[in-house]
C-alpha cells in the first residue's frame, strides 16, 4: 500500500488509529502538539494503558511505518482526532482543536486528497465549519478534496478488540468521499462498514450516547423513586426487565467519560426545541452524584470526625479511565464539606493501594464507589478481615450486582 496518512493528535482514538493504518502497511505521520506525546512515540511507548495495543505497536511492521512529529506534512489522507470538549458555560461544542487541526493541515492540501473527521462533532459541522475552511485555499470540496466524517466507538480499556470488530459509520459529502474512506478502514476493520452522508453520520453519532445518557436516566430516575417509597430498586428493575420488551438498565452513581455527559448537548445545540428529553436526562444524571454525596453524609452522621476511604476513581468499573468520573466529584463534594476522605482506585496511578484492608484500616466507612472485578473479587473474599480493621465496620455499596 503505497499511501500517506497523516493523524492528527494522536490520543486514545489518533493513536490507536495511527497504529493499525501502520499495521495496514499505510505510511502513517502521527501529529500531536504534545511534545512528550510525539516523542514517546518515536520510542515506541505506548501513553495508552492497552496491553493488547502496546503489543501490536511492538510490531517491525508497525514501527517502521509509524512515526511522530508535532507538525502535518503533505499526505494522501488526513485524519482529524484531536479533543472535542464541552464549552462549560454555554453547553456547546468547543471546536477550537478541530479548527486548530483543520488549520495546520490546509497549507499541505493537494488535488485529490482526502480529509476525515473523527472526532465527535456537532451535526453540519463538516459542511458548515470545516468544508468552508477547506474551501478557502482553493480547493473545492467534492471535486478536489474528499470530506468524509466517520466517528469512533471505541471503548477505553477493549481498545484493540473494538477498533476491529465494531461496526462503523461512513459519512461522505459525497459518495467518492465515502468510497474513499471505505478502502482506509476496511483495511483492518473487520466490522461492517455503513455508507452515509455527513450530517446522518454525525447526528448518528451522538444519539448513540444520547441513547445511553438518556436510559441512564430513566434507571436513576427510577432509583430516586424507589428510594422514597422503601422500595428496593434492583428487585422493581428485575421484576420489571421480565416483560419481554423491557430492558431497564441499572442506576449508578452518575455518568462521566469523555463521550456520555458531553455529546448530547451537542445535539441540543442545533436544535434545543426538539430536545427536551434528552435536556432533562443530563440534569437527571448530572445531579446523581450530588444525591450518592448526600447518602454517604447521612450514613455517617451520627461518627464524630468520620475518616472515609473510597474505592473506585474511574468513570466506570473495569476501565483506568478517569475523565470526568462522578466518583471523583463524589469525593470532591464530601472534601468540600471538610470531611477527611482517602481515595483509592486499584488500577489508576496514584491512587492505588496494596489492599483494600491496609487502605480500609482504622475508617469509619468505607464506600465502594466504582466496583471493579478485582475490588469486588477482593471484597467478597476478605470481607470480614476487612470490615475488622476498620475503626466502625460501615460499608456503603450503591447497586451492587448479585
Ligand atoms: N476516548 C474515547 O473513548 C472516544 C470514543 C469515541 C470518540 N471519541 C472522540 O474522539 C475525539 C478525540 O478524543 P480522544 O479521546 O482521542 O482525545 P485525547 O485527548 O485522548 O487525544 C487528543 C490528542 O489530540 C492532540 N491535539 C489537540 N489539538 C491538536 C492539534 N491542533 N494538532 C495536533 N494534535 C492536537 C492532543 O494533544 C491529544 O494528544 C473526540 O472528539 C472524542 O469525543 C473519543
Amino acid at each position: 500500500m503505497s499511501k500517506k496518512i497523516v493523524v492528527i493528535g494522536t490520543g486514545y482514538v489518533g493513536l490507536p488509529l495511527a497504529i493499525m493504518l501502520a499495521r495496514s502497511g499505510y505510511e502513517v505521520v502521527g501529529v500531536d502538539i504534545q511534545e512528550n506525546i510525539v516523542k514517546a512515540i518515536n520510542e515506541g511507548v505506548l501513553h495508552l494503558a492497552e496491553d493488547k495495543m502496546k503489543q501490536i505497536f511492538q510490531e517491525p511492521e508497525v514501527r517502521k511505518n509509524l512515526r511522530a512529529q508535532k507538525t502535518p506534512c503533505e499526505a494522501d489522507v488526513f485524519i482529524i482526532s484531536v479533543p472535542t470538549p464541552l464549552e462549560e458555560t454555554k453547553r456547546v461544542a468547543d471546536l477550537t482543536q478541530v479548527i486548530a487541526g483543520m488549520e495546520s493541515i490546509l497549507p499541505f492540501l493537494r488535488k485529490g486528497n482526502l480529509v476525515i473527521v473523527e472526532s465527535t462533532v456537532p451535526p453540519l459541522t463538516c459542511r458548515h465549519l470545516v468544508a468552508p475552511m477547506i474551501a478557502k485555499t482553493g480547493l473545492e470540496v467534492g471535486k478536489d478534496i474528499y470530506l468524509c466524517h466517520c466517528p469512533e466507538r471505541i471503548l477505553p480499556g477493549e481498545v484493540f478488540h473494538e477498533i476491529v470488530h465494531n461496526d462503523r459509520i461512513i459519512g461522505g459529502l459525497d459518495g467518492k468521499a465515502a468510497e474513499m474512506a471505505r478502502e482506509i478502514y476496511g483495511s483492518f476493520v473487520k466490522g461492517k462498514l455503513y455508507l452515509t452522508d455527513d450530517v446522518t453520520a454525525e447526528l448518528a453519532k451522538l444519539m448513540e450516547n444520547t441513547y445511553r445518557d438518556v436510559n441512564i436516566a430513566l434507571a436513576n430516575e427510577f432509583a430516586a423513586v424507589a428510594e422514597g417509597l422503601g422500595v428496593d430498586i434492583l428487585k422493581a428493575i428485575e421484576l420489571a426487565n421480565k416483560h419481554p420488551r423491557v430492558k431497564i438498565l441499572k442506576p449508578g452513581i452518575g455518568t462521566g467519560g469523555h463521550c456520555i455527559p458531553v455529546d448530547s448537548w451537542f445535539i441540543k445545540e442545533v436544535d434545543p426545541v426538539n430536545s427536551r428529553v434528552i435536556y432533562m436526562a443530563r440534569m437527571v444524571n448530572d445531579e446523581v452524584p450530588g444525591r450518592i454525596a448526600g447518602k454517604i453524609r447521612r450514613a455517617v452522621k451520627d461518627i464524630k470526625s468520620p475518616k472515609i476511604v473510597t474505592l473506585g476513581a474511574t468513570y466506570k468499573p473495569d476501565t483506568y479511565d478517569t475523565r470526568s468520573s462522578p466518583a471523583l466529584k463524589i469525593i470532591d463534594l464530601l472534601r468540600q464539606d471538610g470531611y477527611d476522605v482517602k481515595a483509592y482506585d486499584p488500577v489508576v496511578d496514584g491512587y492505588q493501594y496494596t489492599s483494600i484492608e491496609e487502605a480500609a484500616k482504622g475508617a469509619d466507612c468505607l464506600v465502594l464507589l466504582v466496583e471493579h472485578q478485582v475490588v469486588k473479587e477482593e471484597f467478597a473474599r476478605r470481607e470480614n478481615e476487612i470490615k475488622k480493621a476498620m475503626r466502625h465496620p460501615l460499608v456503603l455499596r450503591f447497586y451492587p450486582e448479585p
